[in-house]
Parts: structure tokens; sequence; C-alpha cells
């Protein structure tokens, strides 16, 4: 590379960086400009919302860097089932004992469209931050690695929704 290029670079490196923040500023403040018409509009905008909570490197994590083999499985289901299953359901409906109490009912995994806002990354964060008011609580206690054992069953739960459904249109 010459040397005379390395000012050049920094220099694109910097309108760069400059145009990234003044549209994402842009993008923010255009949501803001559409009340929601409905509340489900409006709990999608909070979803959003959390994600400015959520620091960068969680955000951009499109996997787990565990591997979910049967163990990360056996182990995420254990505590799923100790912890989150009162809440989320026991298969990830989002219809635990104590979701009729919630404001925002628990995040039914099963809708991969709702669920799909969070990267895995970030699902690992909400369990170790919570979610604001939505009453995802903050599982401080969680050990990190169980942490990601939970985001990988959530992910399994999915998996093994989908295949329950593609069994069903065969027969
Ligand atoms: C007291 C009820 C409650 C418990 C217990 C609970 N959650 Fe949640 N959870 C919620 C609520 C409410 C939300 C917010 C719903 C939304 O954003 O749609 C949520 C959202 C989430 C989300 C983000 C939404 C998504 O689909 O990615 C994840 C991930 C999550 N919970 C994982 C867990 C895990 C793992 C546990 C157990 C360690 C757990 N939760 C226990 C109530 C609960």
């Amino acid at each position: 590379m010459k040397k005379e290029n390395i000012p050049m670079i920094f220099l694109t490196a910097f309108i760069v960086t400059g145009f990234l923040v003044v549209a994402q500023t842009l993008w923010a403040h255009g949501d803001e400009k559409h009340p929601d018409n409905n509340q489900q509009a409006s709990h999608m905008q909070v979803m959003y919302a959390l994600k400015d909570n959520i620091p960068q490197e969680y955000r951009i994590m499109e996997r787990t860097p565990i591997v979910p083999d049967q163990e990360s499985l056996t182990s995420g289901k254990a505590l799923y089932q100790q912890q989150c299953a009162l809440c989320h359901g026991d298969d990830g409906r989002g219809n635990g004992p104590a979701a009729n109490g919630l404001e925002t009912p628990p995040a039914n995994f099963l809708d991969l469209e709702h669920s799909s806002i969070y990267d895995p990354g970030e699902k690992y964060w909400i369990i170790g931050n919570g979610s604001g008011e939505t009453g995802m609580p903050a599982f401080e206690e969680i050990e990190l690695i169980d942490r990601w054992h939970l985001v990988n069953y959530i992910y399994d739960l999915q998996a093994s929704a989908d295949k329950k459904d593609g069994d069903k249109h065969h027969h």
C-alpha cells in the first residue's frame, strides 16, 4: 500500500462512520413518527427499543458460541423447566401458569416472526439483563454458559416444533 493512500483511508473511514451514525439516528426518529395503531405495533416498538440497550457485540452474533449438542440441550432443558416454563410454557408457547398475571405476555418462542426480532446474542443478553418493563426478569444468577445452553434450547424448541409441523403436512 502506498504511503500517500493512508490519509485517504482514514478520511473514508471517518465519512462512512459519520454516515452510519446519521442514518441510524434518522432511522430511529423515523420510527417514532409513526404512532402505533395497535398494541402489537407498540409491543414491537418496545422490543426494538430494547435493542438500544444491548451492546453491539451481542447484537451482531448470529449463532451461539456453544455447540447445541445433546449435553448443551439437556442442561438448557433442565434449567428452562425450572426457571422459564412458568412463564414461557413447557413447549415455549408463552402460555405458562404465570403468564396470565403479566401485562406483557411472555414471549412465544414458537412465533418465529416475533422471536426472530432477537438474534442469539441478544437472547443471551436478555436472559442475564431482563427486558426492562416487560416483566422478563434478569437472571443474573444463571451462569454465563448456562445462558447459552438456554438459548440453544430455545432454538431447539423452535426446530422441533417446526419438525412436528412438517410431519403434520406429510400425513
Ligand atoms: C415472570 C415471567 C418470565 C419468566 C420466569 C421468564 N421470562 Fe422470558 N420473557 C418474559 C416476558 C414478559 C418477555 C417479553 C415478551 C416479549 O418481548 O415479547 C420475555 C422475553 C424473553 C426473551 C426475548 C424474546 C425472544 O423471543 O427472544 C427471551 C430470550 C426470554 N424471555 C428467555 C427467558 C428464559 C431463558 C427464561 C428462564 C431462564 C425466562 N425467559 C423466564 C417473561 C418471563
